[in-house]
């Protein structure tokens, strides 16, 4: 057998075409500019993060794509363990702000103008991101901004990408999958109306009385999410699955539920982070660049508050945990499905 060349680090992380990428236009331009290779650098740092969170992201899709994913087996494990690096970097990227903010106004000011056009507005791997997490192009904010300041070819891929299901649609038909309260092997039932389960029946009625007069409202989203009467075209989860994640969030202490809820609290945590991330960098721009518009020519902090306010991607799980119950309320679970919770659990069963 050959032996395989030596590796050498600097040509292993291919050193020379990472460090040879940073020529700030003011050099060019023959000003002074101190602090642009500082911003130069920190974009190129995220963009490089942005890659990373996109492998483990396509990673996630991908083992969520298989029709059965397996509760007791290694699949959810790293399904929850690439979203939890995920996590991760998104703290890190939140924290990096704190570097670019040592670059105060003035410093900007001196090269700025050099930059026009170009924006982190456009960044694809920014936008693949958001759309592989399942933001859908009409829930965009400033949707004609959007289409006209990206390249053909960006806007050409990230359309390629909003058309394939998201985490978000993969989540929904995951959860629908459950079977502990709607099947043969779970809780088993008359009938399939959710309104005649003992489970939601005896939920809905304990969950009403605790209810503040102020609050009965609630009762209606209870109905709305959970049952889904109300139709709303804009909801990605559908009640079904809503029963599926109350159920998980409700009973995480059983082993099976364990990995399940880490995964729905993660993807809870990246929508926090993300709009974490957007608020530090609005008020990073605010405090930078105050009321002027940005260099892509957006109205700047102003359209970075919408696109923060619109672009929550899980924000409908979020919402189930108004509809919770104090855990010596709930219902007790019979035998059947509190066997099918436990580590001897599905018996390596699918869920289907
Ligand atoms: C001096 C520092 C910065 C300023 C003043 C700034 C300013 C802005 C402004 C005004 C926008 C809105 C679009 C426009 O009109 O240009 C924007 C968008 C954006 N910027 Fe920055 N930015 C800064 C640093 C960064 C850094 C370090 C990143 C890291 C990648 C970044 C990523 C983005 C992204 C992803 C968007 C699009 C956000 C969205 O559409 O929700 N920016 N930026």
């Amino acid at each position: 057998m050959s032996k395989r060349p030596d590796v050498h680090y600097s040509d292993y992380l291919q050193l020379d075409k990472i460090l040879d990428a940073q020529h700030p236009e003011s050099d060019k331009e023959g000003v002074e500019a101190h602090d642009e290779m500082l911003f130069i650098v920190t974009h190129q740092a995220y963009e490089l993060w942005f890659k990373q969170v996109l492998y483990e992201l396509n990673s996630v899709i991908d083992l969520l794509r298989t029709p059965e994913v397996n509760d007791n087996a290694p699949t959810m494990q790293m399904v929850v363990h690439r979203t939890e690096r995920i996590i991760t970097i998104l703290r890190l990227l939140v924290d990096q702000i704190n570097v670019m903010e040592t670059m105060t106004s003035l410093d900007f000011l001196d090269f700025r103008d050099l930059l026009r056009p170009a924006s982190g507005f456009q960044s694809v791997q920014w936008k693949e991101l958001e759309a592989r997490l399942g933001l859908r192009f009409e829930d965009r904010h400033g949707k004609g901004y959007y289409t006209s300041h990206l390249k053909e070819e960006d806007l050409k891929h990230v359309k390629h990408i909003e058309a394939k299901p998201s985490l978000l649609d993969l989540l929904n038909g995951w959860l629908e999958r459950m079977p502990y309260l709607n099947s043969e092997a779970g809780w088993k039932t008359d009938s399939d109306n959710p309104v005649d389960h003992p489970f939601w029946k005896q939920y809905r009625s304990v969950y009403g009385s605790s209810l503040l007069d102020i609050e009965k409202t609630n009762l209606e989203l209870f109905d709305n999410l959970l049952y889904g009467k109300s139709e709303n075209p804009k909801r990605r989860l559908t009640a079904k699955a809503c029963r599926s994640a109350m159920f998980i969030i409700l009973y995480r202490g059983y082993p099976l539920l364990q990995m399940p809820y880490r995964f729905i609290n993660g993807l809870l945590e990246i929508d926090e982070l993300m709009a974490t991330w957007r608020t530090r960098h609005m008020n990073m721009v605010r405090r930078m660049i105050g009321t002027r518009v940005g260099t892509g020519n957006s109205s700047g902090s102003s359209y970075l508050k919408s696109a923060l306010d619109k672009h929550f991607i899980f924000c409908e799980l979020a919402e189930l945990n108004g509809l919770l119950l104090e855990r010596r309320k709930l219902p007790e679970l019979p035998d059947s499905v509190t066997g099918l919770l436990g580590f001897g659990g599905l018996n390596g069963t699918m869920i289907k």
